[in-house]
Parts: structure tokens; sequence; C-alpha cells
């Protein structure tokens, strides 16, 4: 295991809650997805969500993003309930970003286009346009793709895309839906370290999923477990694995981080 959970952890002295959701319940017709779910994202934290395929992770972004509504419970940001508010509103008003866990470009124009897009719309001057896409295109290191087509990026240059766009809406929480899937180990750690930079250089605070714990135990603060529709556990990944509710329903006996 890297050294990046450690760093984060020391560095994070912050308890204010920037997002809550409480007592969160939906249905898909008549499958129980989120049974009563209380969960809290502290201002400057990474947390991180972990449960199996099918579980509700998606649905959680889902529903912060505002794609869709709970059948009951809130969702507060910075304390102030959220639910009627549309996604776009949610996006500007309440500066959340997500990066989605497929595609989120626009697959058939430039890296550079991408980014010229969607900073059309979200902003106005046009010089500070220029310069924030010629920051972004640098600090994610994708100057030699700048006028490639992202159909043609490998994976981790069309992640590093996806949330570089995301940035451009100049997000205070940041949702990130399996960014490890189907990545390099090296590429892996690039963006772990991009993950704790956000927090650490933008003070954006993020919530991020995965199936697997390893990757993702690597750059949060704190973790939650995600069974039958509830929150289980919570904590450090060092205190989570060790808690019993949470070895049995996820980690299983033999999990262990080195
Ligand atoms: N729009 C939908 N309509 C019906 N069922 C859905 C819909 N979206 C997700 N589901 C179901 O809800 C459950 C949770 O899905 P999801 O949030 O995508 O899980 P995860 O991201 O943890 O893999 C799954 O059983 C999935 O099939
Ligand atoms: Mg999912």
């Amino acid at each position: 295991m890297s050294n990046i959970k450690k760093f984060r952890i020391k560095s994070f002295k912050q308890k204010k809650s920037i997002l809550t959701l409480e007592k969160i319940s939906l249905k898909f017709g008549r499958k129980n997805i989120l049974d009563n779910l209380n969960l809290k994202l502290n201002s400057g934290q990474i947390l991180g969500l972990l449960g199996p395929n099918g579980v509700g992770k998606t649905t959680i972004f889902n529903l912060i993003t505002g794609l869709i509504s709970p059948d009951f419970g809130s969702i507060s940001i910075n304390s102030e309930i959220v639910n009627k508010y549309p996604i776009y509103q949610r996006t500007l008003k309440f500066k959340i970003g997500f990066v989605p866990q497929h595609g989120g470009y626009f697959h058939d124009m430039t890296v550079f286009e991408n980014l010229k897009a969607i900073a059309e719309i979200t902003i106005n001057n046009l010089s500070y346009r220029n310069e924030k896409i010629n920051l972004l295109i640098s600090k994610f290191e994708l100057d030699p793709v700048r006028d490639i087509k992202a159909d043609f990026l490998s994976g981790g240059q069309k992640k590093k895309l996806v949330i570089a766009l995301s940035l451009l809406s100049d997000p205070k929480i940041l949702l990130l839906d399996e960014p490890f899937a189907a990545l390099d180990v090296m590429t892996i750690k690039t963006l772990q370290e991009i993950i704790v930079n956000l927090q650490s250089n933008s003070n954006i605070s993020v919530i991020l999923c995965d199936h697997q714990a390893r990757d993702l135990l690597a750059c949060v603060d704190s973790a939650a477990i995600i069974h039958n529709g509830k929150v289980i556990a919570q904590g450090t990944p060092s205190t989570l694995i060790q808690n019993i509710d949470a070895r049995n329903a996820y980690f299983g006996e033999s999990f262990k981080i080195v």
C-alpha cells in the first residue's frame, strides 16, 4: 500500500459537514435499493464508498447530482436541503461535480475541443476561459494529446480528461464513480495522487466509490461499507478493516492491508 493515505489523514483537520444524506430510502419497482441510508461528507474529506456491484453506489451519486429523487429522506449541502433543485443548479449553485464511470466526454472531439465545449457554458470571460483550459491541460499532462480525438486516448488519459471537464465548473464537492476501474497499476497511482491533490491544492471534498477495496483505501480519509441499502460501517481504512460488521459483510476473513 502506498503512503498516499497516511499523508491525507495527517493533513485532514476539519470536521464540518458539507454534504449530508439523511434517512434516504429508494425503490426501483418493488426492489428496495436504499433503505434508511445515512451518510456524511466532511469539508475537506476524501470519503470512499465500498460495496459489491449492484449495491447502490452509482444510485447514491445519482441522488446527489439530482438525476433521480429519493422516495424518502433529505440531501443537504452546507445545511441547505437540495432535494428540490435540478441537476444544473446542483452543479452551478451547490458546486457538485461528477465523474461518471463510463464516458463523460465527447468521443469525436479533441481534448481541447472537449474542454472548450464545456468551458463555453461554465466560464463567460474569454481570457479566463482559455487560461483555465490551458491550465487543466498542463495540470493533467494532456499537452501531447491536446489535438487528439478523445476516442483515441488511453484509459488513463480519458479519465484525466473527464476529471478536467468536471473541474471547469469549480466544484467544491467532486463525485468519482469507480475511477480506477480497468486501469493499470501506474495509472491508478497517478489518479490517486490527482485525487489527493484536488483536496490539498484546490480544497475540494471528494466522494469516490469502488467495488474493490484496495485501491480505494489507499487514498481516502474515511470509507463506508454499503450493505442491504444501508451504511453498515464507517471509519478510517485501518479501523474499518478491523470492524466485525465490515469483515462479515464485505472484506471477508483474510483481507489485509500492508
Ligand atoms: N434506473 C433503474 N431502474 C431500475 N433498477 C435500477 C436502475 N438503476 C439501478 N438499478 C438497480 O439498482 C441496483 C443498484 O444499482 P447501482 O447503483 O448501479 O449499483 P452499483 O453502482 O453499486 O454497482 C442494481 O440492482 C441495479 O440493477
Ligand atoms: Mg456503479
